[in-house]
């Protein structure tokens, strides 16, 4: 799906908010706390929470190696992402993300389930590619946005976020090809 799909024009009937802010508020969501209950911030975010685990679950050293680092990074782009909200005047909102918890869900499954170790990882990295796309989705439209709306800073910051996501993304993508899918074929 092209971001550049999305209707910026404020005259569009189909815009009710300002698209960036509806995209960043999803993004926000997607990151956000686990507990919609915790209105404080207290709670550490969605992915954040669920990635240790699945980290631990892998039995390729690499894959733990790549998940604990992605983990760093994903805490950098809750930090990044509440600057997004100063470049362009709006207060975070800390909500629930169902499609989130969906893939996190499916993830912890994999993580959970028993058997060999080397089927286990091949399908930790599909599940982790899966939340990596769904962000990229998220971070692509926003930093899409930002820039025709010219929020120049907002679009610098989403641009970083995205390129990490992406890096990511490639890095499992390389991890999958070197060794765990020839693993688990055997
Ligand atoms: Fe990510």
């Amino acid at each position: 799906m092209s971001s550049a799909a999305v209707s910026t024009d404020p005259q569009d009937p189909r815009v009710s908010v300002d698209p960036l802010v509806a995209t960043c508020r999803q993004i926000s969501k997607l990151l956000g706390e686990a507990r919609p209950s915790n209105t404080l911030r207290m709670a550490a975010p969605q992915l954040v929470e669920a990635l240790p685990d699945i980290a631990q679950a892998a039995s390729s050293k690499d894959l733990t190696k790549a998940i604990d680092e992605h983990l760093e990074e994903t805490r950098g782009h809750v930090k990044r992402l509440e600057e997004v909200f100063e470049a362009i005047g709006i207060q975070p909102e800390s909500e629930h993300c169902d499609g989130m918890e969906g893939l996190i869900s499916e993830g912890s499954e994999v993580a959970e389930a028993a058997g060999d170790g080397d089927a286990r990882d091949a399908a930790l990295i599909g599940a982790a590619q899966r939340v990596e796309h769904y962000e990229i989705a998220a971070y692509g439209t926003a930093r899409t946005l930002a820039r025709q709306l010219g929020h120049t800073d907002a679009a610098k910051l989403l641009g970083e976020t995205l390129d990490e996501e992406s890096a990511a993304d490639e890095k499992l993508t390389k991890i999958a090809e070197k060794s765990v899918n020839r693993a688990a074929a055997r």
